[in-house]
């Protein structure tokens, strides 16, 4: 499923599921950064037209689902507490080297942002079969959809503004490298972790 090399033990939804408060906490906060992202990525590459109108939509989008979990969090009587750490994301881009032309920055922020979607739309579709809680699971299902088009959005751009091999040689290279950092992962409750 969307080409991700290794797949979440479903036992990371048992961690999940005892401390419910703790993963809004997280999700709420990835919402806040795909924001960002989008924000960024126009600050960044203003000249590239057709993204610039797509991350304007997503900021909308993403700061959607940002309410639509912070909704979640209210009603179950909880405050939004602070942001957590994303081990996760933090060692994610550390993977291709700073600096290049203009193009390849862009081709390398494009494709961890794709990652990232796919990796959290497949904790989302997780959550949405393995939940106990139905009203949550229900939740995760409907955001999961979004989160598969935003990987195939990034993805595409990625495809659009690289050359095509190249981009899909370093599409696959990521791939290994996120399937290697997952194997330490899956043991906490958070989005990512
Ligand atoms: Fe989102
Ligand atoms: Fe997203």
């Amino acid at each position: 499923m969307l080409g991700l090399k290794l797949p979440t033990d479903p036992r990371w939804v048992n961690i999940v599921e005892k401390n419910i408060e703790e993963i809004l906490t997280d999700h709420a906060f990835c919402e806040q950064k795909a924001t960002s992202t989008a924000i960024s990525l126009i600050v960044s590459f203003p000249e590239y037209t057709d993204l610039v109108q797509e991350m304007t939509a997503l900021v909308k989008e993403e700061i959607s689902h940002f309410k639509m979990v912070h909704d979640k969090i209210i009603e179950r009587g909880w405050t939004l507490g602070r942001d957590r750490r994303d081990d996760y994301v933090i060692q994610l881009v550390k993977f291709f080297p700073k600096g290049g032309s203009r193009t390849t920055q862009l081709v390398h922020r494009l494709l961890y942002a794709a990652l990232i979607e796919a990796r959290s739309c497949e904790r989302f579709r997780l959550l949405s079969e393995e939940l106990e809680d139905k009203e949550l699971a229900e939740f995760y299902k409907n955001l999961m959809a979004s989160e598969a088009n935003h990987y195939t959005m990034f993805l595409g751009f990625a495809r659009k503004y690289g050359n095509r091999k190249e981009v899909d040689a370093k599409w696959q290279q990521l791939l290994e490298y996120e399937a290697e950092l997952m194997r330490n992962l899956g043991k906490t409750e958070t989005i990512h972790g």
